[in-house]
């Protein structure tokens, strides 16, 4: 079968005219990413808070332990494309202390290049062209491009938080309900994530508990992205999608090293959980690639059975730098919420910025402040009327963006 359909252009004059691809929905975050290129090209001090990619390196005893196995030539090979024994062992001792979870490694647990790769991956298997994923608005964006890649539909469903930090539970669970209703085929899965990003909502334990319930009652699979696991800053931990007893049944969830462990660029992750979703990942990995380099998947067994003050110490960078960055936008006069969880500030736009939309005021930040933010449409469509800025940078850079912004928005006022 040929991925070109007969109306496709020939030859092709654009990587669109894939119909896969023109499928997706527009980057637009690249449009914030050329003109910051452009600026630090002519010298600007940009202050970049846009993307999510953690500052703050490795801990030191990570990088020893991946250090001491890289030159060894038996790592050299092809490694497991699910990950080696240890590493999948150390993920189900780290489910078993930290939340009271047992994991068979062999079965329930497999390795993947990063908690993205994992997502679009799964999808790929699980989904047949046409199936219908609920995804609530807005999102990380692969939740939404892996469904698009695997040739189904997302349905997307509002998120809405409360004034203490958490997603509001009644109105997500009867949007799910209302989909389910009014979608024929029957949707086939839902994806959550909390601590969220974009939006730093977080989840109960009863929210995941009724959840779990439902997608029991709505036939639905369950998709649980816990990448900010390790990131709440109140008296909580947030919940696992796994301790809710059944909820092996129904989903799956996946953690992440890069944002826990400082380990971005390393690119590990794991999908744990349902058995046949787990497998279903492995078969198609299978297929795909051949593992993570292996003294990379030693050290983060290593990160992970070694003691965790490390992640405790990142927790505590972002929660300052989160308390920094709003403070000073509260004395630009920008009453943006304080998160309680995640590594990001989730902004409403000032209200006279608002009809702007989040692009352009994005790129007013850009060109009048120099501090890229990300534009909240890029979460999906209810993220329109909010950016981002992501706590990537120290605290004394993060009171800079905010006095230039002041400044900025000072200008307009003027
Ligand atoms: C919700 C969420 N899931 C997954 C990821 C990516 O995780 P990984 O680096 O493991 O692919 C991110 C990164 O920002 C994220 O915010």
């Amino acid at each position: 079968m040929s991925d070109i359909s007969p109306e496709a252009p020939w030859p092709p004059r654009s990587a669109a005219d894939f119909p896969r691809l023109s499928g997706l929905p527009a980057y637009v975050f690249a449009q914030v990413n050329a003109e910051k290129a452009e600026r630090i090209a002519a010298g600007e001090d940009v202050i970049d808070l846009g993307m999510g990619n953690p500052d703050l390196g490795t801990p030191g005893h990570i990088v020893d332990e991946m250090v001491a196995h890289a030159a060894d030539p038996r790592h050299h090979r092809y490694s497991a494309s699910r990950g080696i024994h240890g590493l999948r062992e150390a993920m189900a001792e780290h489910y078993a202390e930290r939340y009271g979870v047992t994991l068979d490694p062999e079965t329930q647990v497999v390795v993947t290049i990063g908690a993205k790769e994992g997502i679009a991956h799964l999808m790929l298997a699980l989904l047949e062209n046409g199936d219908t994923v609920i995804v609530p608005s807005p999102a990380y964006p692969i939740h939404y491009y892996s469904v698009v890649f695997a040739g189904g539909h997302v349905h997307s469903i509002p998120l809405v938080g409360d004034e203490d930090g958490y997603v509001v539970g009644d109105a997500l669970l009867s949007a799910v309900e209302a989909a389910c209703a009014s979608t024929w085929p029957r949707p086939k899965a839902l994806v959550l994530s909390f601590p969220n990003n974009p939006t730093t909502l977080s989840a109960t334990p009863e929210l995941l508990e009724r959840a779990v319930e439902l997608c029991r009652r709505e036939r639905l699979l369950l998709i649980h992205d816990f990448a900010y696991a390790d990131f709440s800053f109140g008296d909580s931990e947030p919940p696992s999608l796994l301790q809710v007893p059944g909820a092996m049944d129904v989903g799956v969830e996946f953690f992440s090293m890069s944002k826990s462990y400082c380990m971005a660029g390393w690119r590990v992750g794991f999908c744990v959980g349902n058995t046949a979703m787990v497998q279903a990942l492995t078969k198609i990995k299978s297929y795909l690639d051949y593992g993570i380099f292996q003294p990379i998947q030693i050290a983060a067994a290593h990160a992970l059975r070694s003691p965790q003050e490390c992640v405790g110490e990142t927790r505590e960078v972002y929660r300052r730098r989160a308390e920094a960055l709003v403070g000073a936008l509260h004395a630009a006069g920008w009453a943006v919420p304080e998160p309680r969880a995640t590594m990001f500030v989730w902004a409403p736009i000032p209200g006279e910025y608002v009809h702007m939309g989040s692009m352009e005021f994005a790129r007013h930040l850009l060109r009048e402040a120099g501090v890229v933010v990300s534009p909240g449409v890029g979460f999906g469509r209810e993220g329109e009327g909010h950016v981002r800025f992501a706590l990537i940078e120290p605290e004394d850079r993060l009171r800079e963006a905010g006095q230039r912004i002041a400044k900025a928005l000072m200008r307009k006022a003027a």
